[in-house]
C-alpha cells in the first residue's frame, strides 16, 4: 500500500502509522485525510494488525492541524463536506475495534488535538503542545474539538481552550485529563509501545469490548449502558478466551489468549 504523506509500518502485531508532511508540520491536507482513511480500512480488516501506535514525522509536530492553504481557498458546500470528510475517519478509527495509541511528539493543534482525541489513549513527550486555535483564524473546529474536548476535559476547560484558541503545554494537558501520561522526548516511542503491549497481553476479545462498551456507554442512559455491559458480560462468558484467563488465574501462571 504506497502513500505520499503516511509512513506505514507493521511488526509483531503492532501497526505504526506516521503522519510524514514534516515540512508542512504534519498538517492534515485532503491527501493525508484520504490516506488516513484507507490505513483505517486495513487496520480494521487485516487481522495481523492487533494496536496502533499514531505519530507525527519529525521532532517539531505531531500534527499542526488541518492545512490552512486549503481551508483559506473553501466555501461553505467544500468546508462542509471537508469537515464530514474529517470527522468520518477520525469516527472510523475511534471504532476501529483495536486499541490506538497516540504519541505526541510536538504540536498537536486544531485538527492534530481532535486526531489525538480520537485516539483511545495518549501519551504525550514533554515538548508536546495542544490547542484548538481555530478562532484564531476565523474558523471554528471541524474534526470534533466541540465534541470530544469536553468529553474528555469537562465543559468548562474545553470552553476556556475552544473560545481562547490558547495553546498549553504536556504538564497542563496532563492535569486536565487530555493526556494520560507524559515522558521525555526521546522515551515517547518505546513507552507508547510498552503500554500498547500491555494492552496487547490481554483478551483481545474483552479489550475490543471495552472499546466498544466506553464508545457507545457514554452516549446512553446509565441504566441502558448498564444493560450493554451486562449483555457483553454474558457474550465473553461463552468465550474460551474467558475460560483460558480465569483458568491460568488459579492455576498461577500466564494466560495464553487466542482471540476465540
Ligand atoms: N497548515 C498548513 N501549513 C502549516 C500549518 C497548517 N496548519 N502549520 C504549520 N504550517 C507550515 C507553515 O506555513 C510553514 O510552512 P513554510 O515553511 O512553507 O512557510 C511550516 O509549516 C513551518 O511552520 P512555522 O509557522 O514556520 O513554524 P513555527 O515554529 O514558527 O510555528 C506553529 C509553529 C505550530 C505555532 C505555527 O505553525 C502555527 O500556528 N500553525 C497553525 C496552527 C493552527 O492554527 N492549526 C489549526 C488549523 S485549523
Amino acid at each position: 500500500m504506497p502513500f505520499t504523506t503516511l509512513l506505514f509500518d507493521l511488526a509483531d502485531g503492532i501497526a505504526r502509522v506516521t503522519v510524514n508532511r514534516p515540512d508542512k508540520l504534519n498538517a492534515l491536507n485532503e491527501i493525508v485525510i484520504g490516506e488516513l482513511d484507507g490505513v483505517i480500512e486495513r487496520i480494521r480488516t487485516d487481522t495481523a494488525i492487533q494496536g496502533v501506535l499514531l505519530t507525527g514525522a519529525g521532532t517539531k509536530a505531531f500534527v499542526a492541524g488541518a492545512d490552512i492553504g486549503e481551508i483559506g481557498g473553501q466555501g461553505p458546500s467544500d468546508g462542509r463536506a471537508r469537515a464530514l470528510a474529517g470527522q468520518r475517519m477520525m469516527r472510523r478509527l475511534e471504532q476501529c475495534g483495536k486499541p490506538v495509541v497516540a504519541a505526541v511528539n510536538g504540536f498537536a493543534l486544531g485538527g492534530g488535538c481532535e486526531l489525538a482525541m480520537a485516539c483511545h489513549i495518549r501519551v504525550a513527550s514533554e515538548s508536546a503542545r495542544f490547542g484548538q486555535p481555530e478562532v484564531k483564524l476565523g474558523i471554528g473546529p471541524g474534526y470534533g474539538g466541540t465534541v470530544r474536548l469536553p468529553r474528555l476535559v469537562g465543559r468548562g476547560r474545553a470552553l476556556e481552550l475552544l473560545l481562547t484558541g490558547a495553546m498549553i503545554d504536556a504538564q497542563e494537558a496532563w492535569r486536565i485529563g487530555l493526556v494520560n501520561r507524559i515522558v521525555p522526548p526521546d522515551q515517547l516511542l518505546p513507552e507508547s509501545e510498552r503500554l500498547l503491549r500491555s494492552i496487547l497481553e490481554n483478551g483481545p476479545l474483552a479489550v475490543r469490548a471495552c472499546l466498544e462498551l466506553v464508545d457507545a456507554g457514554l452516549d446512553m442512559s446509565l441504566d441502558d449502558a448498564l444493560r450493554l455491559e451486562a449483555a457483553y458480560f454474558g457474550l465473553l462468558s461463552a468465550t474460551a478466551d474467558m475460560r483460558e484467563g480465569t483458568q491460568a488465574f488459579l492455576d498461577k501462571r500466564k494466560a495464553a489468549f487466542k482471540g476465540s
